[in-house]
């Protein structure tokens, strides 16, 4: 995919509903009794891994295009499924669903990924899921595939290694089968806590103290009924495109903005964005609001490791904002972007790199060098990575020569339709051709 440059961008948007709580909707929704219905469900190729592999565990999962509704089966009623279960790229859908097989009594489950996510750690949840009694074998390395058999559960006091909001949710999710809980876990930093908002709202017992959280055992969850805000992982893009060039403004309606997830919101303000939070309002038990932003000019920045849980999905636009912001910007404290979809730090520095950025990889993160100018452009490859595929677009809207895009259709994973929004909103409609 070719990306030209463009003028500005200007118009009004809305993107998909947040990908980390659609995740999350159907799991709890499968686990409910009776039926639930999620409204502005994010459609993406993530998300559609867990609906096949929901209905491969017996669940009804019904998706008119407007509204899904899933038939809860109760905590312990998901079927064994005949075949394996695939996750496609999908992590979050892997690692939280593990958690929710491992209290599913004497059945046997096997949960497998595309290539990429079978590259990616499942020690960090198979260790302290074993530590609940779990019967959860991980293949060569603590890799997928994982063989998972059902057993009663026992709670327990974990301190995460990682500050991982996946992790955290599989085990508060296993801790639901924990008999005589509180299943209690220790975050190192803050993550992001949709899954606690919505057990909660599930009726489930829940005790929050600063980072250390507990959740109770319970035999029945409530069907939901939610509306999904949009994600601001995808919002983000387009607040980069329309702050680096002149003469934009973008309004962006109904972005979720869970203080656990806008890090970049607060890293881009203080570089000196102007981006204005508007209609600020409940969605779907989330705090959200309508977004606008315009151009300016931007400073550098150092995000520094406590910040990283809060934009670790925006890191990846945060070097390409940094390589147009006047001054040196580092990221520290971020090595688990090695083990994402790709090994982000490398992706992202030499996807820039080769499009006449000035930026380094250091261990745990990376470093740029600045100049408030366009950057040249020429050619890079998403690597099979949804997140560097949208920088790809982003980069070539804000460069002097255009992008050219390869593997651009990974964007799907997270936002199918992100190209041509892009394309739509920009002024002098780039070319973009295939
Ligand atoms: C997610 C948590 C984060 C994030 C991922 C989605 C979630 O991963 O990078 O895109 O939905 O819980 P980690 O928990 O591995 O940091």
């Amino acid at each position: 995919m070719r990306v030209a440059p463009a003028q500005a961008m200007r118009g009004a948007l809305a993107v998909p509903g947040d990908k980390s709580i659609s995740h999350r909707a159907l799991l709890l929704a499968a686990i409910a009794e009776g039926e639930s219905e999620i409204r502005g469900f994010g459609r993406s190729g993530d998300t559609l891994s867990t609906v096949s592999a929901l209905r491969a565990l017996g669940v009804e999962v019904d998706d008119d295009g407007e509204r899904v509704r899933v038939g809860g089966v109760g905590l312990e009623g998901l079927r064994e499924p005949a075949a394996p279960i695939d996750c496609g790229n999908a992590g979050t859908l892997a690692r939280l669903l593990a958690g929710l097989l491992a209290g599913q009594r004497w059945r046997q489950f096997e949960l497998t990924g595309d290539d990429s996510l079978r590259a990616r750690p499942m020690g960090r949840i198979v260790e302290p899921l074993r530590r609940m009694g779990a019967g959860i074998e991980a293949a060569q390395g603590g890799r997928l595939p994982l063989g998972i058999e059902g057993r009663p559960l026992r709670p327990i006091r974990y301190e995460l290694p990682v500050a991982s909001a996946q992790v955290k949710s599989a085990l508060l999710l296993a801790g639901l089968y924990a008999q005589d809980g509180p299943t209690t876990i220790i975050e190192p930093l803050v993550t992001r806590d949709h899954t606690e908002r919505m057990l909660e709202s599930a009726g489930v017992r829940i005790q929050r103290k600063q980072q250390e959280i507990s959740v109770w055992p319970t035999d029945r969850l409530r069907p939901l009924s939610l509306e999904i805000p949009g994600d601001f992982s995808s919002a983000a893009p387009f607040l980069v495109a329309a702050t680096l060039l002149p003469g934009s403004e973008l309004r962006i309606a109904g972005v979720n903005l869970n203080p656990t997830r806008i890090g970049f919101l607060n890293v881009l303000e203080r570089m000196g964005a102007r981006v204005s939070v508007f209609n600020r309002r409940s969605l779907g038990g989330e705090p959200g609001g309508d977004l606008e932003v315009t151009h300016a000019s931007l400073v550098a920045t150092s995000v520094k490791a406590s910040e990283v849980p809060l934009l670790v999905d925006e890191l990846p636009l945060f070097a390409l904002v940094a390589a147009c912001a006047h001054g040196e910007s580092t990221v520290t404290g971020a090595a688990d972007l090695r083990v994402k979809e790709t090994d982000r730090i490398e992706a992202v520095t030499s996807a820039l790199r080769g499009l006449g950025v000035r930026i380094a990889a250091t261990g745990d993160g990376f470093r740029v060098r600045g100049v408030p100018t366009r950057i040249r452009g020429g050619r890079m490859d998403a690597a099979g990575d949804h997140r560097i595929a949208m920088l790809g677009g982003v980069a070539g809207m804000v460069s002097r020569e255009g992008v050219e895009v390869g593997g651009a259709e990974a964007a799907a994973i997270s936002f199918p339709g992100f190209f041509q929004l892009l394309a739509a909103l920009a002024q002098r409609l780039p070319l973009i051709e295939p």
